[in-house]
């Protein structure tokens, strides 16, 4: 069994210091293996201008990996969260996954959404599993939702559990979430953020929170409200998602046709 802990946070806009020291009281008052950040949970959201997005990018090399890393490090736990990431000059949405003081993976949101196109790069790294205590993990990132192609390119990969940091603003994303869960049999952590931006180009954004927890067989094991900043734990057994089989007839990823779908989904 591992705990997950789901961070439901309101970050302050581009107070990267004041958002991970809000972030890490959470985490330290808290037991579980793997904490679960939302996206861009560092630097806020709704940006105005590149330079703005640029103003609040991290390398690996920033302070607060360190102390991330040190915190990961003196607790024995794993900690994910969505950063802006600045590498080779470039801007990216990106997720890391910190674990025991070391870096296990980097994902580059795929699937920019919105005015996201306008200050980030679309990633390049590609969708990552990585192992941690016996259980395999994938990322995505919010928007990758709506392309079902993520969460199964995931599963298909092997994933059991997908940590997925969100800044969801449409009403519907967290029942998609449950879809991707039961189509794919694994348990899928959606963690997203609370909270209202604004911008100069006039966009007024809220974010629906919801933070959530599916199982492969399509139980809410968690829920979260709207509004609240907070944490919560569950535990899941990530050897629950190797199980495939529906029924006595029908195995899920076995089942597919892939042959019969369009040309472009044959792989
Ligand atoms: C989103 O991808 N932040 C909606």
């Amino acid at each position: 069994m591992l705990t997950l802990a789901l961070i439901q946070t309101r970050p302050r806009f581009l107070d990267v210091a004041a958002n991970w020291h809000s972030a890490a009281a959470l985490i330290e008052r808290t037991e579980a293996d793997v904490f679960v950040l939302p996206e861009l949970f560092l630097s806020g959201y709704t940006f105005s201008t590149a330079d703005q997005a640029a103003s609040a990018a991290l390398t690996q090399d920033s302070h607060v990996f360190d102390a991330i890393r040190e915190l990961s490090a003196a607790r024995g736990i794993a900690v994910c969260g969505g950063y802006a990431e600045s590498a080779n000059n470039t801007l990216y949405n990106s997720a890391f996954l910190i674990a025991d003081g070391r870096l296990l993976a980097n994902y580059r949101k795929t699937h920019l959404f919105y005015r996201e196109t306008q200050f980030f790069a679309p990633g390049d790294s590609g969708f990552l599993t990585v192992e941690y205590r016996g259980a395999r993990f994938g990322i995505m990132i919010c928007f990758d939702w709506i392309f079902p192609e993520s969460a199964r390119t995931l599963a298909l990969m092997g994933a059991q559990v997908i940590l997925h940091p969100s800044n969801l603003v449409l009403p519907y994303c967290q029942q998609a979430m449950y879809a991707r869960s039961v189509e794919n049999r694994v348990f899928i952590a959606t963690v997203n953020r609370v909270g209202r931006e604004t911008n100069s180009l006039g966009d007024d954004l809220t974010f629906t929170g919801r933070s959530q927890v599916v199982s492969p067989n399509g139980e809410y094991l968690l829920r979260l409200n709207e509004t609240e900043e907070t944490v919560r734990t569950v535990a899941v057994d990530p050897a629950v998602a190797d199980d495939k089989q529906l029924n006595i007839f029908n195995t899920i990823l076995a089942d597919r046709r892939p042959q019969m779908y369009h040309p472009s989904m044959r792989r």
